[in-house]
C-alpha cells in the first residue's frame, strides 16, 4: 500500500505536477513591472474575463491581493465591514489596519458563513465626524468550506448600493463555490466590485492570485501593489502555472468535494466524532478533548498530517485520492477501535 504522507491541513499544500512544472519552464516571459510579461497578461485577461471583470492584476499571494483591494477601496481612516471568521480580517496579520490605516469592523459570522444583513446594516456608520467612514463590505466565498447562498449575496449587494458602499469578495476558493453551485464563477462574482481569486489553493499552482475589477480599479490597485512589494519581474514563470491550473485543475474540483464527503461520512460512522458534512473540500470535526493528543501521535505514526485540535479542520485537494481517503479512515478506525477496546 502507498504510504506517502497524506496532508489534510490545507489545499495550499498541493505540489506542482511535472506537467505544470514543464508549462512553467516553457513560459514566455518579460518584465511584468514594465507590463512586459505576455504570460502574466494572458492569465490576467483570461481569469478576469472568466470572472466577468474588465481587468485583472497578478498578485504573489491572496493576502497581498486582499490588502491591495482593501487599500484601493478604502482611504486612510475609512472602514470595511468584514466577517469575524474571514481570512481578510482574522488571518492577514492585521494588514489593513497596520499598512492601510483602514479600520476593520468585524461582525460575527452565522454558522453558514454569512454575515446577517441586519448586522451589516446596523454596523454601517452614520456620516458623523466621530466615526470612521464605512466604505466597503468584504465577503468570502467559500468560507470555512461553505458556499454563500447567491440570494444572500444579492441582498448584501442591495444594502451596499443603498448606502453607496463597494463590495469585495475574497474568492480564494470561488471555483469550489461555483462547482458546488453548478454556476459559472462570473455569476457568483457579479454582485462585487472586486474579487480576489487564488490559484495556489485547490487549483494546485505554487503561488499566485489574480485581483479582478474594472480597468480604473485595477489601474489604482497597481500602485498599491507596487508599494506593497508585489511588482514582480519575469512573473510569467508563475503565471504559466496559473494558466495550466485553469486548463487542467478546475473541472476536477468536484472530485475533491466527493473525497471530502467520503471522508466526512466515514468519520461520522465511527460514532465518536461530531462531523459537519462538507459542501466543498473543507470541513470540521469535533474531537473529544481527551483524544486530541493521542490522536495527534497516532496520525503522525500513520504518516497523516493534520492540525488536530478540539475542532479539527480537514481539507481535501489535488494530491488526495480515494485510496488516501481510505487510508485516513483506516487510521481513525484503528484509533477508535483500540480506544473502545481499552475502555471495555
Ligand atoms: C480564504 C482565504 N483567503 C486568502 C488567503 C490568503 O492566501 P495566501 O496564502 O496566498 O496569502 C487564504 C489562504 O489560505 C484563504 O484561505
Amino acid at each position: 500500500m502507498d504510504d506517502a504522507p497524506v496532508d489534510l491541513r490545507s489545499d495550499t499544500v498541493t505540489l506542482p505536477s511535472p506537467q505544470m512544472r514543464a508549462a512553467m519552464a516553457a513560459a514566455e516571459v518579460g518584465d511584468d513591472a514594465y507590463r512586459g510579461d505576455p504570460t502574466v497578461r494572458k492569465l490576467e485577461q483570461r481569469l478576469s474575463a472568466l470572472a466577468g471583470f474588465e481587468a485583472g492584476l497578478f498578485m504573489p499571494s491572496g493576502t497581498q491581493s486582499n490588502l491591495t483591494a482593501l487599500m484601493t477601496h478604502c482611504a486612510r481612516g475609512e472602514e470595511y465591514l468584514v466577517g469575524q471568521d474571514a481570512h481578510a480580517y482574522s488571518h492577514e496579520a492585521g494588514g489593513a489596519a497596520v499598512l492601510g490605516s483602514i479600520q476593520p469592523q468585524p461582525i460575527e459570522n452565522a454558522p453558514d458563513g454569512t454575515i446577517p444583513v441586519a448586522k451589516l446594516r446596523a454596523a454601517i456608520k452614520p456620516d458623523d465626524e466621530h466615526f470612521a467612514m464605512t466604505r466597503l463590505i468584504a465577503l468570502e466565498n467559500t468560507i470555512g468550506g461553505k458556499v454563500l447562498p447567491q440570494g444572500y449575496v444579492d441582498d448584501v449587494a442591495k444594502l451596499a448600493r443603498e448606502h453607496g458602499l463597494s463590495m469585495h469578495l475574497d474568492g480564494a476558493r470561488v471555483f469550489n463555490a461555483a462547482a458546488f453551485a453548478a454556476r459559472p464563477i462570473a455569476e457568483l462574482c457579479a454582485p462585487f466590485d472586486s474579487v480576489s481569486i487564488c490559484l495556489s489553493k485547490g487549483l494546485g499552482a505554487p503561488v499566485g492570485s489574480v485581483l479582478c475589477g474594472s480597468v480604473a480599479f485595477i489601474e489604482r490597485a497597481r500602485r498599491w501593489r507596487t508599494m506593497l512589494g508585489g511588482g514582480l519581474r519575469q512573473a510569467g514563470v508563475l503565471a504559466a502555472a496559473g494558466l495550466y491550473a485553469l486548463d487542467h485543475n478546475v473541472a476536477r474540483l468536484p472530485l475533491d468535494h466527493d473525497n471530502a464527503k467520503r471522508l466526512a461520512q466515514g468519520l461520522a460512522a465511527l460514532g465518536a466524532l461530531k462531523v459537519t458534512m462538507p459542501q466543498t473540500n473543507i470541513f470540521f470535526v469535533e474531537i473529544p478533548p481527551a483524544d486530541v493528543e493521542p490522536l495527534k501521535r497516532h496520525l503522525r505514526a500513520c504518516n497523516i498530517v493534520a492540525t488536530v485540535s478540539a475542532v479539527t479542520r480537514l481539507v481535501t485537494h489535488l494530491d488526495i485520492d480515494e485510496a488516501k481517503v481510505d487510508r485516513v479512515l483506516m487510521a481513525f478506525e484503528a484509533f477508535y477501535h483500540k480506544a473502545y477496546a481499552k475502555a471495555q
